[in-house]
């Protein structure tokens, strides 16, 4: 199915049916940021539809896998616990789209860093997103930090990026240095994955 300006007076009324339309939109290979980002907005946000992908850790954020969107896209639900956030980092060319499900969470953006100059990454943006709120990146709008900015309580947000990617690059706010990182799932459908005790969980 072709994605459509239709596609913009469509309200999801759960997840599942978020879910079917985004499987309608990503078909297409050209997506309408625009559309995906009204349509994620107007799902009103029921902890009863997405409780059961919602696994919280102690120590830092999780990502938890929802739907693998016919290898056309992923879709997860991340965890934030007080004060945890993300590294800066990038997106391996794909688009991001960042919902809000419960709480708030801080979106802070960077330029690239330039190639040659060392120093203190620029700030560009900061942003806080409330509940059912829905932002989108991609590597050419530029780098962003993501952090639960509340010190009492959890966010959890819905991400969808397309195409899928498992590794991004990290980088060092006073230096601009880059990494490398394998991402991983905390959670699959609902249940844990096995437990990585090498692989560090990192990202977007
Ligand atoms: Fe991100």
């Amino acid at each position: 199915m072709e994605s459509t300006d239709s596609n913009k007076h469509v309200k999801p009324e759960t997840l599942d049916d978020l879910i079917k339309v985004l499987h309608n939109i990503f078909e297409s290979d050209n997506i309408n940021v625009e559309e995906v980002q009204t349509i994620m907005e107007a799902y009103d946000s029921n902890p009863k539809e997405w409780k059961k992908f919602a696994k919280p850790d102690q120590f830092r954020y999780t990502r938890n896998l929802v739907d693998e969107g016919n290898g056309k896209f992923n879709i997860m639900v991340l965890c934030w616990g007080e004060g945890h956030g993300s590294s800066i980092h990038d997106h391996t060319n794909s688009h991001c789209f960042m919902k809000m499900l419960q709480g708030k969470l801080k979106e802070t953006r960077f330029d690239w860093p330039k190639e040659k100059t060392k120093g203190e990454m620029v700030q560009k943006s900061e942003k806080v997103l409330d509940e059912n709120k829905c932002v989108y990146i991609n590597d050419s709008i530029g780098l962003h930090r993501v952090e639960n900015p509340s010190h009492t309580e959890c966010s959890v947000s819905l991400h969808i990026y397309s195409p899928p990617f498992e590794s991004c690059q990290t980088f060092d706010q006073r230096t601009g240095h880059k990494n490398s990182v394998k991402m991983t799932f905390w959670s699959k459908y609902g249940e844990r994955t096995a437990f990585e005790t090498k692989v560090s969980q990192e990202n977007n």
